[in-house]
């Protein structure tokens, strides 16, 4: 065994071996690791990992889109960690309340927009969706309708539970489970990068609502409990939304007396510039699913905040939202996860955000130069580079290229060369660049080398 084999850990463990023969990874061709060693992280520090052999990147993606506050808190939030241990290292939420879930609860009611007030926890993004829906359908149930279907996008991820997975938009996620959870229909989502170049933002918002409308007649409006959307959408890349779009959305869901959840797992807490990007866009959703960044991911904490009008039937007779989790608002999370948000505000990190976010954006665009660029798309500090096969029509890589640069070449090279982002292809192929919320422009410049040098060699490789 090498003498780094495991600096820290067991000295009997060979964490290069035991990765191999253990570890089942997520969403992972765990045969690409049969000859190749598993990229093993092992040390974070600011915007920065370091992997088993020392070696560093710079995490342009947050690890998944989660590590708000960067790596060096914890100290601090371990201590806050270690005091609630020795306080009170578990009680659920099953019945009873303990001091970090209120704490918690009542500072995201404050963070949170409008009349979202009510907090149930999770233990991340997955069972917020799965714990949203099922909150859709009790609602209206408690108000004596039966209405279960939800309405998403296309393309859209939004978890891997049963019933979040219904909700995915990515029709090769869904297959392998089919048949899934009843009944999901999905509608267009925002991508606007190929529509026709005369179309007005105006047109385009009409296109879109029209189509929302239409699937919602089509479903019987009475039968739908949910719409659910990011408020920008991740997949397929940083979907933004067009002007007037989820005002027409909410007027849609009133008309038709449906519940809108924004999905807000990555885009809450400061990624695009605000705490929740349901403020940004003044989505005014009934009810906001979130996680990821409530803990800067120290912690597995999610949840789902409701509206008054959304909570209400709950609070009265014997009504009971039936639905739990263990692990729900865990104390210790709970307590990681307020130091987080105090680290958050003390640090004005949402502030900075949004005080950068011009500055990183027109620093990523210097990438649009390379052939192989053709679309910038995002906001705050949530970005996602199209890559195309020709500029000058955008078309796009077949199936088989789209494999060869992002697998074959792109998700390795980009490793190598000192960064962690995402090269992602469950829609057109796109590079996901979504920093830690700390990251500054010596970060801004680094991305942008990195990308710039290797983007340049995937041009030469794959460009007319
Ligand atoms: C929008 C959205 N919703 C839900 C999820 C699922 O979250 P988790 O992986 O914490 O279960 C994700 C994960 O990336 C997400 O991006």
């Amino acid at each position: 065994m090498s003498a780094t084999a495991n600096p820290r850990g067991r000295a009997d463990i060979d964490l290069r071996q035991a990765a191999k023969d253990h570890l089942w990874l997520h969403f992972t061709r765990m045969s690409a690791y049969a000859a190749a060693p598993v990229p093993i992280i092992a040390r974070g520090e600011g915007c920065y990992l370091e992997d088993l052999d020392g070696r560093r990147y710079l995490d342009a993606l947050a690890g998944l889109f989660a590590v708000q506050i960067g790596y060096s808190h914890g100290e601090e939030i371990g201590a806050a960690a270690a005091e609630q241990m020795r306080e009170l290292p578990f009680y659920t939420n099953w019945s009873y309340a303990h001091p970090r879930s209120i704490e918690l609860a009542q500072r995201l009611a404050e963070l949170a927009p409008g009349d979202l007030n009510r907090v149930f926890f999770t233990s991340g993004g997955s069972e917020s969706v799965e714990s949203a829906w099922k909150l859709a359908r009790q609602f209206h149930a408690a108000r004596g309708e039966r209405r279960w279907k939800a309405i998403g996008r296309d393309l859209a991820y939004h978890g891997t539970t049963m019933g979040a997975l219904s909700i995915n938009g990515v029709a090769p996620l869904r297959q392998p489970f089919e048949p899934l959870v009843p009944q999901v229909a999905h509608v267009r989502n925002t991508n606007r990068f190929r529509r026709p170049a005369d179309e007005t933002e105006e047109q385009f918002t009409a296109m879109l609502l029209d189509d929302l409308e239409q699937r919602i007649l089509s479903e019987g409006p009475e039968t739908v409990a949910l719409v659910i959307l990011e408020p920008v959408q991740n997949s397929g890349g940083a979907f933004t939304p067009p002007a007037g779009y989820f005002q027409g959305v909410r007027a849609l869901c009133d008309e038709h007396g449906i519940l809108l959840c924004a999905d807000e797992v990555i885009t809450g807490f400061g990624r695009i510039g605000a705490w929740f990007a349901s403020d940004r866009y003044d989505i005014r959703p009934d009810l906001v699913t979130c996680a990821k960044g409530m803990s800067s991911a120290y912690a597995s904490i999610g949840a789902v905040i409701a509206s008054d009008r959304v909570a209400a039937p709950f609070l009265e007779g014997s009504e009971t939202f039936l639905h739990g989790l263990t692990f729900g608002g865990h104390p210790v999370a709970a307590a990681i996860a307020l130091k987080n948000l105090a680290i958050m505000e003390r640090e004005r990190i949402v502030e900075s955000v949004a005080a950068s976010e011009d500055r990183f954006r027109a620093t990523l665009a210097q990438l649009l130069e390379l052939p192989i660029v053709g679309d910038l798309r995002g906001v705050g500090y949530f970005y996602a580079l199209e890559l195309v096969k020709d500029r000058e029509t955008n078309a796009t890589f077949s199936d088989e290229e789209s494999e060869r640069l992002l697998r074959g070449f792109l998700s390795e090279r980009l490793y190598d060369a000192g960064i962690i982002c995402r090269a992602d292809d469950r829609g057109d192929p796109v590079i996901q660049v979504s920093p830690p919320l700390i990251a500054e422009q010596r970060q801004f410049d680094e991305i942008v080398g990195i990308l710039g040098e290797v983007l340049t060699e995937a041009s030469r490789l794959v460009t007319r």
